[in-house]
């Protein structure tokens, strides 16, 4: 038997079709033919011969019957062969049609599921970083600080002698300098004042003071250097926050009720408080400031009921230096001493967030160990 697609390149007359049923029997052949082409067509390129092979049209199966079995078919078989024909071309452009938007599904569905993005994967966490606990315990201060009234300054890190000392009262072989001992910056022959890594934050007292007529309210939080050898409670780079207040009638009571109200705030209502006597050149008079230990409650007795080694045994725990401002210094800033009297204190701030929070050695606040800082998210 001729293949379907070889009749159609013969004449009626070749393949021997005399009457309109032999016509019908040769466009159901093509028929049968065509749907098993269009099975076989299943991507682009497959869809691109198929449609050729049929609509091509130079050589195409549909001209083909054109030229071959309807332009030469007796007058009798004309009407059929054209209509077979007619039918056969809206069933072969419809399918064709229908093959081709399928494939382009088919090609959509399969892009989609390559590139598919698996929503219940676990996204990729961006860590946030949170504050230091030295500069939370600043934040902690500042906001006690500022609810009483102070305001918060900065002032340099490197400093002139006469900040650093002289005009608190600190003379040159004054031998408070050997517990202050500092870096000084290298600096060219001839520069007008030597420049040094700042001891504390209490030149600021001065620098405020020039700046500023009483009533002053200050708090100076900051970082201090010494030559100090690094040990479970030094470091040569640490923090302090300074306090100055100056008016013309403060006391020493509002000293001791500013002191005790932060310390409360701090530490909680538990905390009892005690002065002892200090000095500095630049308070008269000078004091030492314990609170009541937060490891034992002020009993000097650990939990296991040995001595508290936090206290040893004390009871107290000495927390920062602190008195009334001296006269002498209200001179190297143009204040009457007659009129004006104040305060001034210098919280260690690396040593006060090691006894809130039970830290026993200095070192690991500069040692950025990711284990430690995630203990103060
Ligand atoms: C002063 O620095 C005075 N300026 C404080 C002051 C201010 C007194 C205003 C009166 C009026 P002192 O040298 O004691 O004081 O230091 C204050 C605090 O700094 C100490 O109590 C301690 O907590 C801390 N500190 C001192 N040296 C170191 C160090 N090497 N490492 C860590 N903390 C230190």
């Amino acid at each position: 038997m001729t293949a379907p697609e070889t009749k159609s390149a013969q004449t009626l007359a070749a393949l021997g079709a005399t009457q309109p049923a032999q016509v019908s029997a040769l466009f159901a052949e093509i028929l049968a033919r065509f749907d098993t082409d269009a099975a076989v067509a299943r991507d682009d390129a497959g869809w691109k011969q198929f449609r050729d092979a049929w609509l091509g049209r130079k050589s195409g199966i549909l001209t083909q019957i054109t030229d071959n079995w309807l332009k030469p078919a007796t007058p009798e078989l004309k009407r059929v062969v054209g209509q077979e024909l007619n039918k056969l071309r809206a069933r072969v452009e419809a399918q064709i049609e229908a093959r081709r938007v399928a494939i382009e599904a088919g090609a959509d569905e399969s892009a989609l599921a390559r590139e598919r993005v698996d929503l219940s994967l676990p996204g990729v966490t961006r860590p946030v970083g949170s504050h230091h606990l030295i500069r939370q315990v600043f934040q902690q201060i500042e906001d006690i600080f500022v609810s009483i009234g102070f305001s918060v300054v900065e002032g340099p890190e490197i400093e002139t002698p006469y900040y650093n000392f002289e005009a608190l009262n600190i003379p040159e072989f004054h031998p408070v300098r050997d517990d202050m001992d500092t870096f000084y910056i290298d600096l060219p022959k001839g520069a007008p004042t030597p420049l040094l890594l700042r001891t504390h934050t209490s030149p600021m007292q001065i620098r405020t003071m020039e700046k500023r007529q009483p009533p002053v309210r200050v708090i100076v939080p900051g970082k201090v250097y010494r030559r100090d050898n690094p040990d479970a409670t030094h470091s040569f780079a640490f923090h302090q926050v300074e306090g100055l207040a100056i008016d013309t009638d403060i006391t020493f009571c509002d000293f001791k009720g500013t002191i005790e109200y932060f310390v409360r705030q701090f530490f909680g209502p538990g905390v009892k408080t005690r002065f002892r006597p200090s000095y500095f050149p630049f308070t008269e008079p000078s004091v030492e400031f314990d609170v009541t230990c937060v490891f034992c409650g002020g009993s000097g007795v650990s939990a296991g009921a040995g001595t508290c080694s936090k206290c040893k045994g004390a009871g107290w725990i000495e927390l920062f230096g602190a008195g009334m401002v001296d006269p002498a210094v209200y001179g190297f800033v143009n204040y009457d001493p007659k009129k004006v009297s104040g305060f001034a204190f210098g919280i260690g701030i690396d040593r006060l967030a090691m006894l809130k929070y039970s830290i026993d050695d200095i070192q690991v606040f500069f040692q950025n160990d990711v284990r430690f800082l995630r203990q103060f998210p």
